[in-house]
């Protein structure tokens, strides 16, 4: 960096007990054509003061002073939020002093009787600190927009499945108690009509009640899966045979326990995880097998779905319209797990969910 292009005088602090050197400093820095606001410390309590109250662009030190040396001034600018580029500034220190302090993270080192190249040091010194310090705060703003971006998936996905549930309690105290009344009035009449006809239209009648019956049921279960009243274990159970009987092909659950010993939200989001793999399954894997594994291993939940397909590319994680693997990455996040996909072309699937048990007993209402 070019100190003339510097919009504002660069505020240098100088370590120096030297009125001499202090003054050759000055006027180099003068010489340079930079404009530059210069204190002078000669003492470290004075160097301690003037760090406190004023936020430097960079520091210049001499290395060896009467009590102390520039290793000691160096400590105290550590403590600083905003840690000016620190520059040694002396005679030759002596070859193992100088590596110390450029170990100790001194950024540079200037010579005393060489100071036609100081001014160009400083450029380069306050460049550097510019540069961290806007990577700083690109990081940060990165990891707060990650941390929103995790918050507002938390969010809406709890919102989801609340409304789902909500759903679910309507279809059933609605649509289920409607139902079941039609069926008892229906019964009612097939037990009295004497007509021929009229007993055909009933059992017809009965027949689609059933129907809808079985459909109001497999809604309901869809939106408020079994998870939530039977354990994850019977609901992936349930999930898996109907998946086989849909598709075709053969489904097998292992499960080292009956039941799961996690809160219903992570028993939630690995039921999700399930569902969403088996659908990919129905309509990418042309696969004739699946297994699914469930297992609490070490206060550590994961259920792997895999299969014996055609296998995933790695260009199919990133297709910009798909968002089911990347919606359960998102997910499993929300409650402190990961997802792991394995990518071998022509080797099958499987989708692993990891979630570490770590407060069983916390849970959400849904
Ligand atoms: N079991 C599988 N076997 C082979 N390919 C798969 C399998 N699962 C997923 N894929 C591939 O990975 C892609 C991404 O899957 P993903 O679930 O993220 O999106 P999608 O199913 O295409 O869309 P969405 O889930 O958003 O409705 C799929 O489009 C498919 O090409
Ligand atoms: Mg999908």
């Amino acid at each position: 960096m070019l100190i003339t292009s510097y919009t504002r005088p660069i505020r240098l602090l100088h370590l120096e007990s030297s009125e001499h050197d202090h003054e050759l400093v000055k006027f180099a820095l003068r010489r340079s054509g930079g404009t530059f606001d210069v204190v002078r410390a000669q003492t470290l309590t004075e160097f301690c003061d003037q760090i406190d109250t004023v936020n430097f662009d960079v520091i210049l030190s001499d290395y060896r002073f009467a009590d102390f040396t520039a290793i000691d001034a160096w400590s105290e600018v550590q403590e600083l939020e905003r840690r000016p580029p620190f520059i040694l500034l002396s005679q030759a220190i002596g070859e193992t002093a100088a590596v110390d302090a450029l170990k100790h993270g001194i950024n540079d080192y200037v010579l005393k009787d060489n100071l036609s190249n100081l001014v160009h040091v400083i450029g380069r010194a306050i460049e550097v600190r510019d540069t961290r310090l806007a990577k700083a705060r690109a990081d940060a703003e990165l990891a707060a927009s990650q941390q929103r971006m995790a918050e507002l998936t938390a969010h809406l996905q709890l919102s989801i499945e609340r409304e789902r549930a909500s759903i679910a309690r309507e279809v059933h105290d609605d649509i289920g108690g409607a139902l079941a009344a039609m069926k008892f009035d229906l019964a009612w009449l097939g037990r009295h009509a004497t007509d021929q006809a009229a007993r055909m239209h009933i059992s017809a009648a009965t027949e689609m009640l059933q129907h809808a019956l079985g459909a109001s049921q497999r809604i309901m279960r869809d939106l408020r899966p079994a998870v939530l009243d039977q354990g994850l274990v019977a609901a992936i159970q349930w999930m898996a045979t109907g998946f086989e009987k849909r598709t075709g092909i053969k489904t097998t659950l292992r499960a080292a326990e009956k039941t799961v010993n996690a809160s219903k939200e992570v028993q939630l989001v690995a039921y999700r995880t399930a569902q969403e793999a088996l659908t990919n399954i129905s309509k990418y894997a042309q696969c004739s097998a699946v297994n699914i594994d469930v297992s609490d291993h070490e206060n550590v939940l994961t259920v792997e779905i895999s299969d014996n397909g055609r296998g995933i590319a790695k260009e199919d994680l990133e297709k910009p319209s798909a968002f089911g693997i990347k919606g359960l990455h998102e997910r499993a996040k929300t409650v402190g797990g990961w997802i792991d996909v394995s990518h071998n072309e022509g080797a099958g699937t499987s989708v692993i969910v990891s979630i570490p048990l770590i407060d069983p007993t916390s849970t959400t209402q849904y």
